[in-house]
């Protein structure tokens, strides 16, 4: 039986079905967003690359052009990374007041050492006080425009924060949490733990809790939420390579028939679909080079030999995009082996904190160098 999701909102907007593409640096750009919203629901949600306060408060030209929405993509739903409450407020006064976005979603699971180093990312929410001083003054610079929080389980095992972070998200206004039930230190390896989500759900009752982690596939999508409870599922590796994961997901959580994965010919054209919309988005040139990191999800699987591959890997126009989706035998059905984990796992590893991180959560300093003026990660 189809779990029941009930009705979504975050704010004043419905996410349905409650299916959420995760915030990915150098993935969800517009071309990516909009090529999964042709598959699934144009009322599910998708959400930009991170982009940082302090750029946007430097106005940084790159970081303005990444913060591009498709005419008809609402809500515009935009990502921000912070580590403090004054940039926040700053950065979202800008972005609500110049109306640039319609939902904002903050960036708290980053596990990447040269962030954590300085205490911004998923090292953060171990500082309470802070913590919330940064949720707090996001809500109230944004006014009606919703506020939500993406983080992760902790820095370690030892160092254990969602609970405490979804309680002080919900407390100081946010609209909705989502946990990628991951430490920091697990970075992407291993196992999600789901059962962290429903302890999440538990603990936050006012506020729409969204699973996040390990779904590969719409059948995953209903697993995380018959187990946990959650109230709608962000999905991010997994639609790497396989934008078409929406309209299984969208299949899945209306009851109907999940639709076999595509053809060869198929996935010709859906990536000729996704090299025209980051040629319109980045010029083509550009565009084309960004296209060449999604070759090897696409075709994975596929049996069209290694210099097939090795080609499709180095194109540089759409002129030859389509010669080289001309070779490709159309009938070839979608394999088998292309099914499961994608993108990024890596291994675990100690996350590096600055000196004395650790020594008081309750602490409301500001971490010194820890503001990023690089958007998308
Ligand atoms: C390439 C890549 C880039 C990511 N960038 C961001 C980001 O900018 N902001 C963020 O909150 N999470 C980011 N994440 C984490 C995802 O949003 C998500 O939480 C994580 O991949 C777990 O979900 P999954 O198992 O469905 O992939 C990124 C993940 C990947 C693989």
């Amino acid at each position: 039986m189809t779990p029941r999701l009930p009705a979504l909102r975050i704010g004043p907007y419905p996410v349905d079905p409650a299916v959420v593409l995760a915030p990915m640096a150098g993935i969800t750009n517009v071309a990516f967003r909009t090529l999964c919203r042709e598959f699934g629901s144009p009322t599910s949600l998708y959400v930009c690359e991170m982009i940082t306060a302090r750029a946007i408060v430097e106005r940084d030209a790159k970081t303005m052009e990444m913060i591009t929405f498709g005419a008809d993509e609402h809500p515009r739903s935009m990502q921000l990374y912070t580590v403090d409450p004054a940039t926040t407020a700053e950065a979202v006064r800008i972005i609500v007041g110049e109306d640039r976005a319609d939902h904002i979603d903050m960036n708290f699971g980053c596990p990447v050492p040269k962030v954590t180093r300085k205490g911004g990312g998923a090292a953060l929410p171990y500082k309470r006080g802070l913590f919330r001083n940064i949720v707090s003054a996001a809500v109230r610079a944004a006014g009606d425009v919703p506020v939500t929080v993406k983080f992760r389980v902790g820095i370690d095992e030892e160092h254990i924060t969602y609970l405490d972070a979804g309680r002080i998200a919900e407390g100081e206004g946010a609209r909705a949490v989502a946990l990628h039930a991951r430490t920091a230190a697990q970075r992407y390896s291993g196992e999600a733990d789901w059962s962290r989500i429903a302890r999440l759900k538990e603990a936050v009752t006012s506020i729409p809790v969204l699973g996040n982690g390990d779904i590969f596939s719409a059948a995953d999508a209903l697993k995380m939420v018959e187990q946990t409870g959650c109230d709608g599922v962000v999905v991010g590796r997994g639609c790497l390579g396989r934008p078409w994961l929406f309209r299984e997901l969208h299949a899945a959580f209306t009851g109907a028939p999940i639709p076999d994965g595509p053809s060869l010919g198929e996935v010709g054209r859906i990536l000729t679909r996704h090299a025209e919309l980051l040629a319109d988005h980045l010029g083509e040139d550009k565009g084309l080079r960004d296209l060449r990191k999604h070759m090897a999800w696409y075709l994975r699987g596929f049996p069209i030999g290694a210099s097939l591959r090795q080609r499709f890997a180095l194109v540089s126009g759409l002129a030859e995009l389509a010669d080289l989706v001309g070779e490709l035998e159309p009938d070839v059905p979608y394999p088998a082996d292309a099914e499961g984990p994608r993108g990024r796992q890596g291994s675990p590893g100690r996350v590096v904190l600055p000196d004395g991180w650790l020594d008081d959560p309750e602490d409301t300093a500001v971490p010194v160098g820890a503001e990023l003026m690089h958007s998308g990660g």
